[in-house]
């Protein structure tokens, strides 16, 4: 079933195409990931469909709902979350923190006075405490629950971030290079943790270069090449498209799987 679709989606920067004449589906509960050299739209595409960018032209559907000039907090509301290419912690907090401010996103201030009243702000926020701790084991970050996120290591901030957009309990989590940076172990560790949350029901969208990563584990690849769609289709077809062949050709990066 269809839970994103986009349609002759375009952005342009100046002259510059960074997306041009996109289409294509998002399936519920699927891994899906977007690949292409630097530059080839990525990052926009993100920024397009959760609301920081509004298209040239073009239509985002979430859910059958047309979604284009919505914001991106009113995009989070309807179930979209994200993490971004460049970490964006908030070093001045804890991680727990951290994870905290995804939380409250989901909280139903309609409440708040009534829980005033009742003494009931502490209860709710050592409830929060309690499930961002959750959130911070169910990503590996078990033995960092009672950190200051700036004495964290960098591998671990990457999977912060994940564990802060989970948090808002969201039906789609795009993750914009989430193994960018990390070691052979670490990326291990991250394939494995995208494998669990798409395990609970939550559709993921991947923008990764390791290849290795978006083989093994992709429903569906979509392969952009400067801002248009090159190739769509399984990691055996991409892997066997001839046009996709001939843009990667002396790479090496697509063909054998066990590239860089
Ligand atoms: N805010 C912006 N202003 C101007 N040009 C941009 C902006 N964001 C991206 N671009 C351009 O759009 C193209 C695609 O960039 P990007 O989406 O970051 O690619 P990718 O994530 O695939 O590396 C590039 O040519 C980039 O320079
Ligand atoms: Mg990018």
């Amino acid at each position: 079933m269809s839970l994103l679709k986009v349609e002759n989606l375009s952005k342009v920067f100046g002259g510059v195409h960074a997306v041009e004449d996109l289409s294509f589906t998002i399936n519920q509960g699927k891994i899906h990931s977007i690949i292409g050299p630097n530059g080839a739209g990525k990052t926009t595409l993100f920024n397009l469909i959760t609301g920081i960018y509004t298209p040239t032209q073009g239509r985002i559907a979430f859910d059958d709902k047309d979604i284009v000039g919505l914001a991106p907090y009113q995009l989070a509301a309807l179930g979209m979350s994200r993490t971004f290419q460049n970490l964006q912690i908030f070093f001045n907090m804890s991680a727990l923190e951290n994870v905290m401010v995804g939380l409250h996103l989901h909280l139903d201030r309609r409440l708040f006075p009534a829980l005033f009243r009742l003494g009931g702000i502490a209860a709710k926020e050592s409830q929060a405490e309690e499930e961002a701790a959750d959130l911070m084991r169910f990503v590996g970050l078990g033995q960092y629950v009672g950190s200051e996120s700036s004495s964290m290591p960098y591998g671990a901030l990457k999977r912060l971030e994940i564990a802060r957009a989970m948090a808002a309990k969201s039906r789609i989590l795009l993750l914009d290079e989430p193994a960018a940076g990390l070691n052979p172990s670490e990326t291990a560790e991250i394939d494995e943790l995208i494998r669990k949350i798409s395990e609970t029901g939550v559709t993921v969208v991947l923008v990764e270069h390791d290849m290795h990563l978006v083989m093994g584990i992709s429903d569906h690849i979509l392969v952009l090449d400067y801002g248009k769609k090159l190739a769509e289709g399984t990691a055996r077809e991409v892997r066997a498209n001839p046009d996709v062949i001939a843009a990667y050709l002396g790479s090496g990066a697509i063909g054998g799987g066990h590239a860089a």
